[in-house]
C-alpha cells in the first residue's frame, strides 16, 4: 500500500523536513502530497521550496476543503498547533496521527518539555499517537524515551527529544502505510514485517 500524506504544520518544520527526507529515501511508504498550515510559517515555506502543494487552512472548513481536494490516506500533524474539530476527527477517524514531545499520557498540551523539567521527571520522550477529539489523548503508536539531564534547559531537552521525533515519526507512518497497525479500543497492535 502506498500512502498519500497530508502534513499539517505551524512552526519550524523540522519534522516535516525529516518526513520529506524519508520519503525521498523511499522509507516512508508514501508521499507528501499536501502541506497545510494554519498560518504562514517557515514549515510552509520549506514545503513550497520542496515543490509540495501547500494550503493555508486557518479553520476546519478550509481544511476540509483542502483535504477533500487532495484525498489523503493519512493526515500527519507535525507541529500543527490548532486543535481540530469533530468534523475533521470524525471524517478521518483512525487516519490522523500526531507527534508530541513527551511520553503521553504525561504532559499533554502546551510546553511539555517545560512541564517535564518542572515536574522533575528523570525520563521523558516523544510519542506518536492517533488523534481523537481530545488534546493528545488518542491511541499510542510509538514512543521513545529520552533521559532528562540535571543541567537541561527547555532548549537542550527539546533538541534531544526532537532527534527522537525525527526517527520515530517516519517509522510510524511507514507502519501505517504498510497496513501493519490495527486498533482495538485504545490499544494499537503492530504486525511484524515480512
Ligand atoms: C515538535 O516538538 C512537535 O512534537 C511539537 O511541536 C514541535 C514542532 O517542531 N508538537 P517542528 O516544527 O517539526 O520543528
Amino acid at each position: 500500500m502506498s500512502g498519500r500524506l497530508a502534513v499539517g504544520v505551524s512552526g519550524t518544520g523540522s519534522n516535516l523536513a525529516a518526513l520529506l527526507a524519508a520519503a525521498r529515501r523511499g522509507e516512508l511508504g508514501g508521499d507528501v502530497v499536501l502541506v497545510f498550515a494554519d498560518r504562514p510559517c517557515p514549515a510552509g515555506q520549506l514545503a513550497s521550496e520542496a515543490g509540495v502543494e501547500t494550503a493555508i487552512a486557518p479553520d476546519d472548513a478550509a481544511l476540509a476543503q483542502a483535504l477533500e481536494h487532495t484525498k489523503p490516506d493519512l493526515v500527519v500533524l507535525a507541529g500543527f498547533m490548532r486543535l481540530l474539530g469533530r468534523s475533521i476527527t470524525d471524517a478521518f477517524a483512525g487516519r490522523i496521527v500526531n507527534i508530541h514531545p513527551s511520553l503521553l499520557p504525561a504532559f499533554p498540551g502546551l510546553h511539555p518539555q517545560r512541564q517535564a523539567l518542572e515536574c522533575g521527571v528523570r525520563i521523558t520522550g516523544a510519542t506518536v499517537h492517533f488523534v481523537d477529539e481530545g488534546v493528545d489523548t488518542g491511541p499510542i503508536v510509538l514512543q521513545s524515551a529520552v533521559a532528562v539531564h540535571h543541567d537541561d534547559t527547555e532548549e537542550t531537552l527539546s533538541a534531544r527529544i526532537l532527534a527522537e521525533e525525527h526517527r520515530i515519526y517516519p517509522e510510524a507512518i511507514r507502519l501505517f502505510a504498510e497496513g501493519r497497525l490495527s486498533l482495538k479500543g485504545r490499544r494499537v497492535s503492530i504486525r511484524e514485517g515480512a
